[in-house]
């Protein structure tokens, strides 16, 4: 089969953390292509450097200075600075934590359209079509009920399905997911996983971290994240 260009790619790179004068390196020339389209599951027991890799691909972290690069669409995203990186964390990719990290004060709807209003104004004609966006998206994932409740008032499976809505409301090619049902019981998060399936189905590229093997399996391809390396499983 030909090569497909990825969508996302990590280059051989190197991530390490620095204590005084320890230094741990977690990342050790890790490399993935992610071609478009693609739903591919990254294994790793804990510690192993799931997140610090999630991060680097989302823009919230870089590799080692000139130790690697992070590229989307064929360019490098961790050279750039300010406006074109937060740019692309805010529209090239969207990001799902195990913890939700919503924003307690805010409803379920303003959650979801958060990322929408980043860089416009609130009333504008931006912020009126990522009102719609979230709402259709929401409305997707069964929580058209729950619009005007606070997180505080939903499930941990609820809330995780605020989260993907707020990744994907400003339509994002790629969706990074740090391993989303992690904080769920089996069956919840077999819905979390039937609802990104849903987006996958679409055409969304989702890269999913997780510890668990049968997590895993939901995706189309599993690679492992050992010794700071990515490996084929
Ligand atoms: N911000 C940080 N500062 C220092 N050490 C960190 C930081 N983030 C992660 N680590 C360390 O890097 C290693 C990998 O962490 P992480 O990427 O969170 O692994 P995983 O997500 O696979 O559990 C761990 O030993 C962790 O303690
Ligand atoms: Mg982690």
């Amino acid at each position: 089969m030909a090569e497909v260009a990825p969508i996302l790619a990590a280059r051989d790179v190197h991530r390490t953390y620095r204590f005084g004068q320890v230094e741990v390196p977690v990342l050790r020339g890790a490399s993935i292509s992610i071609a478009p389209g693609e739903w591919v599951a990254i294994l790793g027991q804990s510690g192993s450097g799931k997140s610090t890799l999630m991060h680097l691909l989302g823009g919230l972290d870089r590799p080692d200075p000139g130790r690697g690069t992070i590229d989307f669409d064929g360019r490098a995203v961790n050279l750039g600075a300010g406006r074109s990186l937060d740019r692309y964390r805010n529209r090239d990719v969207g990001f799902v934590f195990q913890f939700y990290h919503l924003l307690p004060e805010l409803s379920v709807l303003e959650n979801a359209c958060l990322p929408g209003l980043v860089g416009g104004w609130f009333g504008g004609a931006r912020a009126n079509a990522a009102r719609r966006r979230a709402a259709e998206l929401l409305d997707q994932a069964g929580l058209s009920h729950r619009l005007r409740h606070r997180p505080a008032e939903l499930s941990g499976g609820e809330r995780q399905r605020v989260a993907i809505a707020r990744a994907l409301v400003n339509g994002p090619r790629v969706l990074l997911a740090d391993e989303p049902t992690g904080n769920l019981d089996a069956t919840t998060g077999a819905s979390i996983l039937d609802l990104i399936a849903a987006q996958h189905a679409q055409g969304l590229t989702v890269a999913m971290v997780t510890h668990d093997t049968s997590v895993a399996a939901r995706a189309q391809r599993v690679v492992r994240l050992r010794d700071g390396q990515v490996v084929e499983d």
